[in-house]
């Protein structure tokens, strides 16, 4: 029988970085066309009676108005805060939370992507701890109060995965940057996703948004963090979004596709919910503190170019990202097989007519050392499998210029 010792010196020699994975737990989702018309029931059953509804508005989706409805019908009173904006600001949830502490309400809901999601489970966070700033949770594990109330996230975009994950990103108004609020207490309690409100997107938000649960996909499978269990939601994610993304974004009454890419992007937020993320999103945080950039569009902008940086550290895995997007990779080396793969993920973004630079979107010379210093040290960074410092990332950063 070996000695503890012994099995000690082995697995200290042969650990890797992440030797102790953690699988993050997701909500209970309902799933299908016509499941927003149980949110009523939904509501209730997580003992609401009066609840704030959180949104950025959705106006001119008429899909407040008709949430309203579906509530109230099941004798759930519901008021509105929606001051939430993309790229959700610090002083917009602190707002919230104030509105959330001033009445009598025993629950949350959001209604809209992930702005709105990132939003509500941000003033959840804040009203459980009794207004404590937002930029305290910035980080991991900072909550240390249970949540004092329900949050049932109704969401309606194909990308951010939001609803089923314990990630919030909010700005940092002072700073100009997003800050990351990673925590179990960020989970809602239960999720909603209903191709029919997905369906409510334009063509370029569907591609934005689609393009952000690819990044999801690719960068959880090639996260260092190897969490294995998130390979297979991710992969099949990628196959879903290569099969289904240009059609859904090409033709929104197309409700195969969209309804596929309503799975594709849960699959891949389950997938780095536990996995974790890089660069890509490093970059798109750091561009939407500083430039109000929409998060699905910089992740489009930077994929490739990341991509190509990150391949020599796991080619292994970008091959099986390549046969999950349909790549005969019979005959290639694990180097070609990602290469194809690579080239694969260009020509998506181009048939869906994202010619965009980080340039176009505002980004000056004079900007790229503070931008590289703040993606450099985002949290999403850590799980890149290539090692990144400021030099490297300020050179992709150009590269996508
Ligand atoms: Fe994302």
């Amino acid at each position: 029988m070996p000695h503890f010792r012994d099995v000690k010196r082995t697995l200290s020699n042969e650990r890797r970085e992440y030797p102790i994975k953690m699988s993050h737990a997701y909500p209970a989702v309902n799933i299908g066309w016509g499941a927003h018309t149980m949110a009523g029931n939904d509501a209730r059953a997580l003992g609401m009676k009066n609840a704030l509804i959180v949104t950025t508005g959705l106006k001119g989706t008429g899909i407040i108005e008709a949430m309203q409805g579906v509530l109230k019908a099941a004798g759930v009173e519901s008021s509105v805060y929606d001051k939430a904006t993309p790229n959700p600001k610090d002083h917009e949830v602190m707002e919230g939370a104030k509105m959330l502490a001033a009445g009598k309400f025993d629950g949350l809901i959001s209604v809209g992507g992930g702005s709105t999601t990132d939003c509500c489970k941000a003033i959840r966070l804040v009203f459980s701890h009794d207004g404590q700033d937002v930029r305290s949770f910035e980080g991991a594990f900072k909550a240390n109060k249970a949540n004092k109330l329900p949050h049932l996230a109704i969401n309606t975009t194909s990308g951010t995965g939001s609803e089923v994950s314990c990630f919030s990103i909010i700005n940092h108004t002072d700073k100009m940057y997003k800050m990351a609020l990673f925590d179990p207490n960020c989970t809602p309690s239960k999720s909603i996703n209903d191709p029919l409100l997905h369906q409510c997107m334009s063509q370029d938000l569907a591609a934005y948004t689609g393009m952000d649960a690819l990044a999801h996909a690719i960068e959880a499978i090639a996260s260092r963090l190897m969490v294995q269990s998130a390979h297979g939601p991710g992969l099949w994610a990628i196959t879903q979004i290569f099969e289904n993304l240009r059609q859904s974004s090409a033709n929104r009454n197309n409700e195969k596709a969209i309804e596929q890419m309503v799975w594709a992007e849960m699959a891949a937020a389950i997938s780095f919910n536990s996995a974790g993320l890089g660069i890509i999103h490093s970059m798109a945080h750091a561009m939407g503190g500083l430039y109000d950039s929409p998060h699905g569009l910089c992740n489009a902008i930077g994929m490739v170019e990341v991509c190509k940086y990150n391949l020599s550290a796991c080619p292994e895995r970008f091959a099986m990202m390549a046969r999950a997007a349909g790549i005969n990779t019979v005959g290639m080396s694990d180097m070609k097989a990602g290469e194809a793969f690579i080239d694969l993920v260009a020509e998506l973004k181009a048939d869906l007519g994202i010619t965009t630079t980080f340039g176009d979107l505002g980004l000056k010379e004079k900007d790229l050392d503070s931008l590289s210093k703040f993606a450099a040290a985002d949290i999403c960074s850590e799980g890149n499998p290539k090692d990144i410092g400021f030099n490297e990332m300020r050179q992709v950063f150009k590269n996508c210029m």
